[in-house]
């Protein structure tokens, strides 16, 4: 019974995967939460509200008041009940009216006036899934704060394969679960993570920079602070934010203007994760004048940058852990274990391109993590925010007590 005395707010929106919320209220109930369901209008035409009514013991809220006995339900009260605000599915419809604060039923005007966390689980065809307007949605109601539980990739109603499945009750239960244990393990510990590319300058026009998107940096930084660190951010250029409004964002450009950040930084440090994808060469010269061009080619001398991992795993004292990542293309397990040494890593996180779903620009990433002491494990394809958290377990793992 892990939801024990847990309240639970159940939204349910007009998805053909409405129908597995009826075997969500059932887990949720056996799992001891108290469960009280809001539909809206249109969830009405995929399941009905005794279903739900019965599964959750619970009268079914859909309408703002109720014709026949006249009585109003107070959406402010509802939102206040409880304890987390779960909407499964949410559809591409109401996912809309979230992230632009429309409120026109009452699943929507609880959603306005909820003080509780948000957990929304999309479910949509995968077209619509990857819509830009979309996209853009899942990331404003993101950044409002509202955790977001990726849809799964598979069979849909369409008869189309992909992503847009609602995610599996199972599985909605135990990030509901992870919810309510949430641990404050980090608590007190200053957290530095670099995220994202570097841009080294070839002119005042051209630069030369990689892939990174940051993602694997900003799902690191939400997983820290959301275990209570004090997180510090060293932020490439154009590199996705992290949606903690507490984590401190320190953006730079080239690998220089980076290793200064995390070095004024590191000594007060308890934790480096060193997720960046730093530039190793940066142009010997920088023209000061944009380079006119004269002939079919041009060559540009390169000189090392500084090893921002390498330099502060110089200085790093016996209470402080260092994590770094390696991005391979092959002979990936050597190369992530001679960095390990070489850098004075505690841990290393090795993503290998030659991994579908793994490394730059993927929601996705699939790791393989070696530890000082030779320990290793593997995991799945699974996103940025699960990876992250596996990470940090490893962590909490390591003999170093910070
Ligand atoms: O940002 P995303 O799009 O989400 O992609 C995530 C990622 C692929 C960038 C990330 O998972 C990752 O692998 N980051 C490290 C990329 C990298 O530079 O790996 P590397 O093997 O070249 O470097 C090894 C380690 O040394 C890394 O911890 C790196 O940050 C660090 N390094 C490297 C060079 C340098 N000059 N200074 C460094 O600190």
């Amino acid at each position: 019974m892990l939801l024990k005395g847990k309240k639970i707010l159940l939204g349910v929106t007009g998805s053909i995967a409405a129908y597995k919320s009826a075997i969500l209220t059932r887990l949720l109930i056996k799992e001891g939460a108290e469960v009280q369901v809001i539909m809206s209008t249109s969830a009405l035409d995929f399941i009905t509200p005794l279903t739900l009514a019965t599964l959750s013991k619970s009268a079914v809220h859909h309408q703002f008041h109720d014709p026949k006995s006249g009585v109003w339900t107070n959406h402010v009260d509802l939102g206040l009940w409880a304890d987390l605000f779960l909407v499964a599915p949410i559809s591409a419809n109401t996912l809309g009216k979230f992230a632009n604060g429309i409120c026109d039923n009452l699943l929507t005007a609880t959603y306005l006036s909820a003080r509780c966390p948000v957990m929304v689980a999309p479910a949509m065809d995968l077209d619509m899934y990857q819509h830009p307007s979309v996209r853009e949605n899942l990331n404003k109601i993101k950044a409002f704060g509202n955790i977001i539980l990726e849809a799964e990739t598979g069979e849909l109603a369409s008869g189309l394969s992909g992503q847009g499945r609602l995610m599996e009750p199972e599985h909605i239960l135990e990030y509901v679960i992870s919810h309510f244990s949430k641990t404050e393990d980090f608590k007190g510990k200053k957290v530095l993570i670099t995220s994202g590319p570097t841009q080294e300058a070839i002119d005042p026009v051209r630069f030369i920079s990689n892939h990174s998107s940051g993602k694997m940096g900003a799902s690191l930084a939400d997983s820290f602070a959301e275990e209570g660190a004090d997180v510090y951010l060293v932020l490439g250029p154009g590199a996705v934010k992290p949606v903690d409004p507490k984590i401190k964002i320190i953006k730079v450009k080239s690998a220089e203007d980076m290793f200064q950040a995390c070095d004024n930084l590191h000594k007060q440090m308890d934790i480096c994760v060193f997720a960046a994808a730093v530039a190793d060469y940066a142009p010997k010269h920088v023209a000061s004048e944009k380079i006119k061009k004269e002939g079919d080619g041009m060559t540009i001398e390169l000189t090392k940058n500084i090893d921002i991992a390498y330099t502060l795993g110089k200085q790093k004292s016996p209470f402080q852990i260092h994590v770094g990542f390696a991005l391979e293309t092959e002979n990936e397990e050597f190369h992530a274990k001679t960095k390990l040494q070489k850098k004075n890593f505690d841990l290393i996180v090795l993503n290998s391109m030659r991994d579908a779903g793994a490394g730059f620009q993927h929601d996705t990433n699939k790791v393989r993590i070696f530890t000082e002491e030779g320990k290793s494990l593997e995991s799945e394809v699974l996103p940025k925010n699960e990876i992250a958290k596996i990470i940090l377990k490893e962590i909490k793992n390591l003999p170093v007590k910070i």
